[in-house]
């Protein structure tokens, strides 16, 4: 960075002098030209009017306009470190993924952390899902691990994604509220899609109030597989557990800090890394087989639904430590491109419709958000293994094919011909059968919408059971609709009985209305 240069005075006739000061570096364009005068505009005249050929202006004042780029269509707020991931148990035996062959081995990572719902300049605690997104820089090639702080999701087709995101958002014609779910239109797309009924007992718990992003819990939501060097596959779950352990606010306090400090998060993050108190989760592997996931009364490609650590538990096998704050919060922070296609040998998706579905949208976004095909070339999104493709041109290539060899196969030989495919080495997808006709249709295996939810209310302890009572008291009572909340009592009551009228007292709702008919579409027609 330049330091601007200082030292300006007035001479006597009002003309502004650049003095040179031993250890500056001279200020300059973009063009590299010299600037002598960035205090005033050329004009004609002391009093006249400013000049075209003002190139130091206009070029200043274009970029100005330029700054900013779209923020995320979500997860728009975000704070991000680097770090590293150190393999602690290598597991060659459930994946060729080169990160995971040799203890102690370092591979450099950086997360980010995010609210979901809110605008960039929203606040830290919102009662919101918290993104815990990982780029993994590894020897072949970038890993994104795209998680959440909640193992589960609201939805279990992608398709439904821009429904829930706008449903969640400001609402359009009012353009409020900012960065709560409390209002009409989140409730009323909750209401009529029970799928969301796990999510929505996590996203009222503490855990949607974190007390810091350091005492989070993060989860690769979907399940996966891992394939080792004979080709042998196993689903796995990816789950990031901090050693500080879980800590919550409470609302009461969420409120406070979000108006003494929206930046609450932030603060805690930047003041911890560089204080040398540095974050540190555990990497844990729940690993299954085909057979033994046959066996669940839930289906495992259903992102409304975990897979509980009592029946398969979560093994720790490396540790993701943040050790340093970006020196430019744009450049890494913002430009940084997760994708959760970003895959290396060893590692595979599932037929899990919301992550099939994410693969399409993350790469999408990047183009309008990063303005073009070549984000790959900013460095914070670069692999920092070795890269060689024939892929050339677009907006800002900074890394273009060299010599004559643009396309393969070619006569070139290896000096001039450019990079060779390698079928030992290379990704080669796992061959999973797939068959049937084509369909938009839920698979039946996805149907139970209600037992998890009910599991994860009655596991909580009674303080964080009237946290979720309260959550729902408060988020519903600022419903203006009051079928919305009806439904919502309706959904409880396959929940938990007691939930469902500790809610519809808080609301004040004398009659509980009937449970919601688990197996029947929901409704939409509100009642006058
Ligand atoms: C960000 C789409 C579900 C975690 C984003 C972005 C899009 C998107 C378009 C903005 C990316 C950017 O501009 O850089 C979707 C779609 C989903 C989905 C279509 C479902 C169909 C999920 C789920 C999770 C998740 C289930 C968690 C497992 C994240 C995170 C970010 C993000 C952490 C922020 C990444 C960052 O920090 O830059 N998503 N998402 N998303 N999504 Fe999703």
């Amino acid at each position: 960075a330049q330091p601007a240069p200082q030292g300006t005075h007035r001479g006597e006739g009002g003309e502004t002098h650049q003095v040179a000061q031993e250890g500056y570096l001279t200020l300059t364009t973009q063009q590299g030209t010299p600037v002598a005068d960035d205090q005033n505009t050329l004009t004609q005249g002391r009093r006249g009017p400013a000049l075209m050929e003002d190139f130091h202006f206009r070029e200043k004042m274009f970029h100005f306009d330029h700054e900013r780029i779209p923020e995320r269509v979500v997860h728009a707020r975000g704070y991000g470190a680097h770090g590293y991931f150190e393999t602690l148990t290598p597991i060659p035996e459930l994946t060729k993924a080169d990160l995971f062959q040799r203890a102690g081995e370092k591979t450099p990572a950086f997360v980010r952390f995010s609210t979901v719902a809110g605008n960039k300049g929203s606040f830290d605690l919102a009662r919101d899902v918290r993104g815990f997104a990982v780029k993994l820089y590894t020897q072949e090639g970038n890993w994104d691990l795209v998680g959440n702080n909640i193992p589960v999701f609201f939805i279990q087709d992608a398709i439904k994604f821009p429904d829930i995101i706008h449903s969640v958002k400001q609402e359009p014609d009012k353009a409020f509220p900012q960065a709560q779910s409390a209002h009409d239109n989140f409730w009323d797309f909750i209401s009529l899609t029970p799928e969301s009924m796990h999510m929505i007992m996590w996203v009222m718990s503490d855990r949607a109030i974190p007390r810091s992003f350091r005492f989070m819990e993060g989860f690769g939501v979907h399940t996966f597989r891992l394939v080792n060097a004979e080709g042998r596959s196993r689903f796995v779950k990816f789950h990031w557990k901090p050693k500080l352990g879980l800590q919550s606010v409470v609302w009461n306090e969420a409120v406070k800090i979000n108006g003494a400090d929206p930046d609450f998060h932030r603060r805690d993050l930047w003041n911890a890394i560089k204080a040398g108190d540095f974050p540190e989760w555990e990497l844990c592997l729940q690993t299954f087989d085909e057979d033994f996931a046959e066996s669940f009364d839930f289906d495992i490609l259903d992102p409304t639904k975990l897979i509980p650590e009592e029946l398969v538990p979560a093994v720790a096998v490396g540790r993701l430590v943040l050790d340093r704050m970006p020196e430019n919060f744009f450049a890494e922070t913002e430009q940084v491109a997760f994708m959760t296609h970003n895959i290396v040998p060893g590692i595979e998706f599932s037929n899990d419709p919301l992550l099939q579905g994410r693969n399409f949208s993350y790469l999408d976004t990047q183009l309008k958000r990063l303005g073009g095909p070549n984000f790959t070339h900013l460095p914070i999104n670069a692999p920092k293994c070795p890269v060689h493709h024939f892929q050339q041109d677009g907006h800002m290539a900074f890394h273009n094919p060299r010599g004559r060899a643009n396309y393969e196969p070619n006569s070139w030989g290896p000096k001039i011909g450019g990079p060779r495919e390698d079928p030992q080495r290379g990704f080669s997808t796992l061959p999973e059968p797939a068959d049937g006709p084509k369909v938009r249709a839920r698979p039946e295996s996805f149907a139970d919408h209600y037992s998890q939810a009910r599991q994860f209310y009655v596991s909580q302890t009674p303080v964080e059971q009237r946290h979720i009572g309260d959550a729902l008291v408060f988020e519903l009572s600022k419903c203006e609709v009051p079928a919305i909340r009806l439904r919502m009592l309706a959904h409880l009551q396959n929940i938990d009985d007691g939930l469902a009228r500790t809610v519809a007292d808080g609301l004040g709702e004398a009659d509980l209305p009937p449970a919601a008919d688990a197996a029947a579409e929901p409704r939409t027609d509100l009642p006058p």
